[in-house]
């Protein structure tokens, strides 16, 4: 039996921690078995109590796009990958990794690294129907229920920018999607600087002249009293309707069955599609608001809005399929600003060593760090450093 190196471990860990998730930030602890077997497993210590059920859904997605990718990346290293996942009320997925003679590296492996959300204007040219088909193809051949489904005739695309435009106008109508969106982002660090956790201002790609509006709509008082007069409207229309409207192509990620193993198959697909793209050079943006607003059991959205975005994808995608995320796909020039991640070193991984883990938890927290204590304190007195600074 090939054993994996603990520097491919770290490879491995980092392929998954490159992948995106909704609010940059991955629930998840990682354990090696110092032989052939990465276990992934759901943190939810640092979930807000309100937002269980929306972050569990969240990261089950951001769960399937972690597993591509570090199935990929071990490719790259000729192991081929058995995926035993539980996805109960925490999931819990175990990688088996196996050294196969001669395999060859996925094809797009290589775009990991490269990959990133896209939130400037898009123009063409799009994915030509050649590249649409390859995508298909590979998106099929990893997956009997999920599908990605292309909505680029004009009827289909009126009917997506109405269902956008609805969703990410309830984000800043309703107090806990307003609290969900804005808590997610980083106005500690300014518009000019990364951070490894969280959505650095700088990368949401706000005008310049509409930065000081964007902040003020931070604070729901002020978002509630605009929304009076349809601010929450104009919002839904520069953050959904028009970034969409001018892209070359929209399409939806669809699965089928329970919940929670369509979230983790969509996470899946969601990412290779990604990378499919980033491959063949054009930009990527998932909107993922009008999908998971339409959920059965999201969190703070009103029955109206969660029904007639319900209404709305059935008549655009049939009732067999479940959307996912949706995405907007083109060309565009670079991003001013990509978020930044976790470094592997710094994390406390079971089964690997690492190096002072409260340095990096304290750095990266901002204001949380005292919810996250408990795994700083249990990092720090396995490491038997750092005591001191976790207990302060
Ligand atoms: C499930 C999911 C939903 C997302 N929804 C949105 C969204 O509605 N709008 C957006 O701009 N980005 C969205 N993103 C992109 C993430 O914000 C992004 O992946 C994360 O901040 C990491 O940045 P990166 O993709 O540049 O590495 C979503 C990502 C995932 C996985």
């Amino acid at each position: 039996m090939a054993v994996l190196t603990e520097t491919m471990v770290r490879a491995l860990i980092a392929a998954g921690l490159a992948a995106p998730s909704a609010e940059n930030h991955h629930y998840v602890q990682f354990a090696w078995n110092g032989v052939d077997t990465l276990t992934l497993q759901e943190s939810p210590a640092a979930y807000p109590p309100s937002r269980v059920f929306n972050a569990h859904i969240l990261s089950l997605i951001g769960a399937g796009a972690m597993v591509e990718n570090i199935i990929m990346r071990a490719s790259q290293d000729g192991f081929e990958v058995e995926v035993d996942e539980t996805l109960g009320s925490l999931w819990r997925i175990s990688l088996h990794f196996q050294a196969v003679a001669g395999l060859l590296a996925d094809p797009f492996a290589s775009a990991i690294t490269a990959r990133h959300t896209n939130r400037k204007w898009f123009r063409s040219p799009g994915l030509s129907a050649t590249q649409k088909n390859d995508v298909e193809a590979q998106l099929a051949a990893c997956s009997a229920s999920g599908r990605v489904l292309w909505l680029d005739q004009p009827d289909q695309r009126k009917q997506a920018l109405s269902l956008v435009w609805r969703a990410e106008s309830e984000r800043f109508k309703s107090a806990e999607l307003h609290q969900e969106l804005f808590s997610a982002v980083r106005f500690d660090v300014g518009w000019e600087a990364t951070a490894t956790e969280g959505l650095p201002p700088g990368s949401l790609e706000v005008e310049k002249p509409m930065r000081a509006g964007f902040q003020m709509m931070s604070h729901w008082p002020v978002a509630r009293a605009l929304s009076l007069f349809g601010a929450h409207r104009m919002m839904g229309l520069r953050a959904g309707y028009l970034p969409v409207r001018g892209a070359p192509n929209l399409a939806v990620i669809a699965t089928t069955g329970e919940l929670a193993p369509a979230c983790f198959e969509g996470g899946r697909l969601l990412e290779r599609l990604w990378l499919q793209a980033t491959a063949y050079g054009f930009s990527v943006q998932p909107l993922a608001a009008s999908c998971l607003l339409a959920m059965p059991g999201w969190r703070g959205v009103t029955p109206a809005c969660a029904s007639a975005l319900q209404r709305g994808w059935e008549r655009l995608i049939g009732s067999q399929h479940m959307p996912i995320a949706l995405v907007r796909i083109g060309t565009a020039d670079p991003v001013s600003l990509r978020t930044g991640r976790q470094q592997v070193s710094s994390m406390a991984v079971s089964g690997l060593a690492y190096k002072n883990p409260c340095q990096s938890l304290h750095r990266g927290l901002g204001g949380d760090v005292a919810k996250r204590l408990p795994l700083c304190c249990a990092a720090a007195a396995r490491a038997g450093s750092c005591r001191q600074q976790a207990q302060a």
